[in-house]
């Protein structure tokens, strides 16, 4: 199928955008300071989906340094993803799975080794979306977000 939209990195003009979407689309929401600083670090991670000129989507993420548990061995740099949603109107149509694919690009440039991201066991759109980009579920949280629900963290070798 013809492919309706298309990917760009994040601008400063986004915000609001990008900041309506996440009220939108999840609970957890941040504030302008928070999305400003993850461009402003890693602006090869934080791309946005247009449609018709307007942002259906997007994708924001951080390079963390932790244990490998993937067994890469010892302290690896990881690409985090720390948030992404696609507006109802965009959904369905591999919005989410070209913002991964394109974060994960991202995240070797920063030299990350592995990409992990936390989402709700109840996710099932989330968790079906990240299983197809070839996360695998390789720990569980409990309570982990402010309502007490448990997160699945998911993880793939980059
Ligand atoms: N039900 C079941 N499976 C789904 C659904 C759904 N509603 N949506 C996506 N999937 C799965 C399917 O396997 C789909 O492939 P298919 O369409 O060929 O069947 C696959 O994911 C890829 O779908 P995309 O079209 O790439 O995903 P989309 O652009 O629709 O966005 C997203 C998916 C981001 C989960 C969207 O539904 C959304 O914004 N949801 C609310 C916000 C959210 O849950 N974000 C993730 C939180 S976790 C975190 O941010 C780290
Ligand atoms: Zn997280």
């Amino acid at each position: 199928m013809q492919e309706t939209f298309t990917l760009r990195k994040f601008m400063p003009d986004d915000l609001q955008a990008v900041m309506q979407i996440n009220r939108v689309c999840l609970p957890e929401n941040y504030t302008d300071m928070f999305f400003m600083d993850l461009h402003q670090r890693f602006p090869e991670t934080f791309i946005v989906a247009e449609e018709n000129g307007d942002i259906v989507g997007y994708i924001m993420n951080r390079i963390e340094v932790g244990l490998s548990n993937l067994g890469l061995g010892g302290l690896v740099r990881k690409g985090h993803v720390v948030s992404i949603a696609v507006l109802p109107k965009g959904r369905r149509k591999g919005v989410a799975t070209a913002l991964i694919k394109a974060a994960m690009e991202g995240m070797v440039q920063y030299k990350a080794k592995q990409i992990f991201l936390e989402v709700r066991v109840t996710n099932n759109a989330g968790i079906d979306l990240y299983k197809k980009s070839g996360l695998e579920v390789t720990r569980t949280i409990g309570g982990y977000y402010s309502d007490g629900e448990d997160a699945y963290v998911m993880s793939k070798k980059l």
